[in-house]
Formats: structure tokens, C-alpha cells, sequence
């Protein structure tokens, strides 16, 4: 149970930015129609036991075909940007050579009516539905599809061109590299230390080379981000074993992204604490030249915090991180394999994430503090509960509000304290496919009824469209 323990009232400029968020796979469904083919998550979903209840994203919530009313949503709540991503086997079915025209066309239509309900878009290239065929050939663990995905962006910045208002290029590669190479409780679910710590090369790889490719087509001007998760990790005591343990985590979670995307290297550190592991012989020459680009916002998802300290060596459980999923549960890529992930003091999500939005203040100012001149976003924040719906026919999802409204009043926290925060997008838009944990976990600011597909605004949504409204943090 949550409830809000921040003030109310906190007010906000005029041009900071309000949204909320999606993910091609968690919400289109039609996942056969319109030439598109298959991504990993398809046929992982379909992977028994892969996925709570089996569920699959088939049909999420059918925002395929009921991308008109879910604008109508949009602008009925008043948001002010749309934060969607585009699956990259509907426009391009196999990962290389043909484009499908009506999967550009599909984008292309949801662009035109967001800028007609005056909403600007903001497309996320990558949120991990990598073409199959991609995957048969080594998914991200092969360089080659760093290098397809630079084409891939290539085409849709001539395709959208300059009615897209952000683009994104990678969504939280943290969890494509290790739940996807690492654990394997993501798609393509794969358990390969080796192939996680190539994955995490290549992405960035992608993202520099994308980023390069959408401003060659539309100028260097273009506004470019990426987002990450970038894990809160704090030290259980001060002892320099557990100082070191909080160390090896921020590195393999946080640095290996931050610093070649943002400093143009990796962090020394890491080379030393995966040396049983690989040599990153992978690196080429001239790499992390590519991979450095100037970031218009450096997008930022936050939900929880971590506690790590040096323990016993990991038996395969822990706390969840942020993402749900127990970065401690196997990780030898971080040659920190005796790290423990210590129980957080709760009020705890749905996701069994405590709460906690003074981490959010901390990670913004430390952002801040260490790259002054870099602009951020809130790409992602919110909550999973267990909605009812009440006999009104209405959702009062009391704690899903009271965990937003503590959230946004954290940013304007930071903000008041210096940091450059230009936005934020509540996760989710809609209830859709929660990746391992199916529809069984509700995000949305919008109920879906997932018997009959119907919307419903929730509380915390019309809490939401107030805060747009009056630009102030309503009680
Ligand atoms: C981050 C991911 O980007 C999104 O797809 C996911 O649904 C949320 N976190 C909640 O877990």
C-alpha cells in the first residue's frame, strides 16, 4: 500500500514536457498482419514456461488496431508528447535488405495523428523486439547487427523525417544484454556470460552508428537520446568490501553505458572485474569514437533502489532490481559473484520494487553533477498494483497516484536543486504485456480490460491530466 508522502503543489515551467510512454511489442498485437514477422519476444513468448501464464503479445491490447482511439485518450488526458517505439520487424521483417511499406506506413500514420492532436512524437527505435532472423543470425552478440540497425534508422529518419520531435535509439540496453544473453529471463533468453558482455558492446555500437545515421539524413541539430536504467546502488555499510561490491555493480550496470556513450571509453574497472570472462577483443579500434554522440537528452527510467554488499555467494536469489528481475540471480559477468542484493525497506510495487523517490532525486543530481552540461528526461516512472475496478465502473488506484505524485515532486525537487530535467513520460500509457510477468502486472494510467480490449482512465490518469493542466502537483 502506498500513499504520498511528499508534498503536493510543487509547480512546473511552461516548457517542461509531460508524456507517457509505450512499447511496440507490450501493446500493438497483430503481430502477423501487415508483412511483419517475427521478433524474439514472439517466439520466446511462445516458449513454454517462459512467460507468467504463458501469456503472449499476440494481442496485447490491440493498439494496432485501435490507434485512433488511443490517440483520442492522449488528448483527452492532454499529454504533450508520446513516447512509442517502433518494432523494427514490422518495417523491416527480416532485420536487413526490404522494407515493408505498410508497416512505414503504419508509423508514419501514427505520427501524422499525434501532430494533428498536437502531441509530439517520440520514437524509440529499439524496446527490444529484435527481428528473428537477426537472432538466428547471433542477435546482439554478433557485430553485424549493430551495423543493420544503423541502416534500420537510416531509413525511418527518411521516412518520418522531421515530424518525429525526439528520436531514441536504444530503450534500457541493460536488460537486451543481460536478461536477454545473461540470465535469459528476457527474450532471446540466452545464458551466456560472454554473449551478454558482446551484447553490451554492440549496442553501443548501435546507438552511436544510429544516432550518426539519423543525423546524416536530418542534420546535426536533430534531437538524439537514448535511455537507460540507470541503477541506484547504494553501499550496505561503509565497509570497503561492500563499498567495492556497490563499485562492481555500478560499473557492469550503470558505466558500461554511461561512459562510452557520454566520455567516449569504457570504465577501466571493467576490464579487470570480467577478466575471467572475456578480453573484449571485440572492441575495434575507432569504436568508441563512434559511439560518443552529443545527446540532445539523456533519457533516464527510474522505479527502485539496489542495496548490495559483499556476502556469501549467490545461491540465485536476491532482491529485485529495477526491471523485476534479480540482477543478482547470476552474475558472473560481473566477476562480482559473492555481491548480495540486500531486502529494501518497503512500501513495495506489485513488482515487489520498494518505493522510494528520493532515489530518484539522488540519481538526477548525481547526473547532474557529473555531467553539468548534458540535458535529461524522465523517459520512464510509475508503478504496477493490483487495479480493481469499483462498482462505479471506475479504477481508484490510490497507490499507483500516490507513487506518481511522489515521483514527480522528486523532479521538481532536483530540478529546484540545479538539475536540467526538460521532461517526463509516465509509464504507461496503457495496461499492456509486461514482458516475464504478462498482463498479470498492471502499469497503465489507463485500465485495459483485457476480455473485451476496453479503456478505461484510471485516477491516476485524470490525477495525471490535471497535473498537465495546471502544471502544478495536484493533492
Ligand atoms: C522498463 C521497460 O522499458 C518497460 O518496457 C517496462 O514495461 C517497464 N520498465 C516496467 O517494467
Amino acid at each position: 500500500m502506498a500513499s504520498i508522502t511528499r508534498p503536493s503543489g510543487r509547480t512546473f515551467g511552461d516548457d517542461f514536457l509531460w508524456g507517457s510512454a509505450t512499447a511496440s511489442y507490450q501493446i500493438e498485437g497483430a503481430v502477423a498482419e501487415g508483412g511483419r514477422l517475427p521478433s524474439i519476444w514472439d517466439t520466446f513468448s511462445h516458449t513454454p514456461g517462459k512467460i507468467l501464464n504463458d501469456d503472449t503479445g499476440d494481442v496485447a491490447v490491440d493498439h494496432f488496431h485501435r490507434v485512433g482511439e488511443d490517440v483520442r485518450i492522449m488528448q483527452d488526458l492532454g499529454l504533450q508528447a508520446y513516447r512509442f517505439s517502433i518494432a523494427w520487424p514490422r518495417v523491416q521483417p527480416t532485420g536487413s535488405g526490404e522494407f515493408n511499406q505498410a508497416g512505414l506506413d503504419f508509423y508514419s500514420d501514427l505520427v501524422d495523428r499525434l501532430i494533428a492532436a498536437g502531441i509530439k512524437p517520440v520514437a524509440t527505435l529499439y524496446h527490444w523486439d529484435l527481428p528473428q532472423a537477426l537472432e538466428d543470425e547471433g542477435g546482439w552478440a554478433n557485430r553485424e547487427t549493430a551495423l543493420l540497425f544503423a541502416d534500420y534508422a537510416r531509413k525511418l529518419a527518411e521516412v518520418l523525417g522531421d515530424r518525429v520531435s525526439l528520436w531514441t535509439t536504444l530503450n534500457e540496453p541493460w536488460c537486451s544484454a543481460f536478461l536477454g544473453y545473461g540470465s535469459g529471463v528476457h527474450a532471446p533468453g540466452v545464458t551466456d556470460d560472454v554473449k551478454a558482455l558482446r551484447a553490451v558492446h554492440h549496442l553501443n555500437l548501435a546507438h552511436g552508428l544510429a544516432a550518426r545515421a539519423i543525423r546524416e539524413v536530418l542534420g546535426e541539430e536533430t534531437p538524439v537520446s537514448v535511455t537507460l536504467n540507470l541503477h541506484v546502488v547504494r553501499a550496505a555499510t561503509d565497509s570497503p568490501e561492500d563499498l567495492e561490491a556497490k563499485r562492481q555493480i555500478d560499473t557492469i550496470a550503470n558505466e558500461v553505458f554511461l561512459r562510452p556513450m557520454l566520455e567516449g571509453e569504457y570504465p577501466k574497472e571493467v576490464f579487470g572485474d570480467t577478466a575471467k570472462i572475456t578480453d573484449w577483443s571485440f572492441v575495434e579500434d575507432g569504436d568508441l569514437e563512434l559511439i560518443k554522440v552529443p545527446l540532445t537528452v539523456l533519457g533516464v527510467n527510474y522505479y527502485a533502489t539496489n542495496k548490495v554488499r559483499r556476502g556469501t555467494p549467490l545461491t540465485g536469489h536476491g532482491e529485485p532490481g529495477p526491471d523485476g528481475h534479480r540482477l543478482s540471480e547470476k552474475t558472473p559477468w560481473t566477476g562480482a559473484d559473492d555481491v548480495e542484493f540486500v531486502a529494501q525497506p518497503g512500501p513495495y510495487t506489485a513488482m515487489e520494487w520498494n518505493i522510494e523517490p528520493q532515489g530518484l532525486v539522488d540519481l538526477l543530481l548525481e547526473l547532474n553533477e557529473r555531467y553539468p552540461a548534458q540535458p535529461l528526461a524522465i523517459t520512464e516512472n510509475g508503478a504496477a498494483f493490483y487495479d480493481t475496478v469499483s462498482e462505479d465502473g471506475r479504477v481508484h488506484d490510490a497507490d499507483r497516484l500516490a507513487y506518481i505524485h511522489d515521483h514527480v515532486d522528486a523532479v521538481g525537487e532536483a530540478i529546484e536543486r540545479g538539475a536540467d530535467v526538460r521532461g517526463y513520460f509516465v509509464w504507461s500509457l496503457l495496461d499492456n504485456f509486461e514482458w516475464a510477468y504478462g498482463f498479470d502486472r498492471r502499469f497503465g494510467v489507463v485500465r485495459v480490460d483485457y476480455d473485451t480490449l476496453e479503456r478505461t482512465v484510471k485516477d491516476s490518469g485524470l490525477w495525471f491530466a490535471e497535473l498537465i493542466r495546471t502544471r502544478a502537483v495536484p493533492a
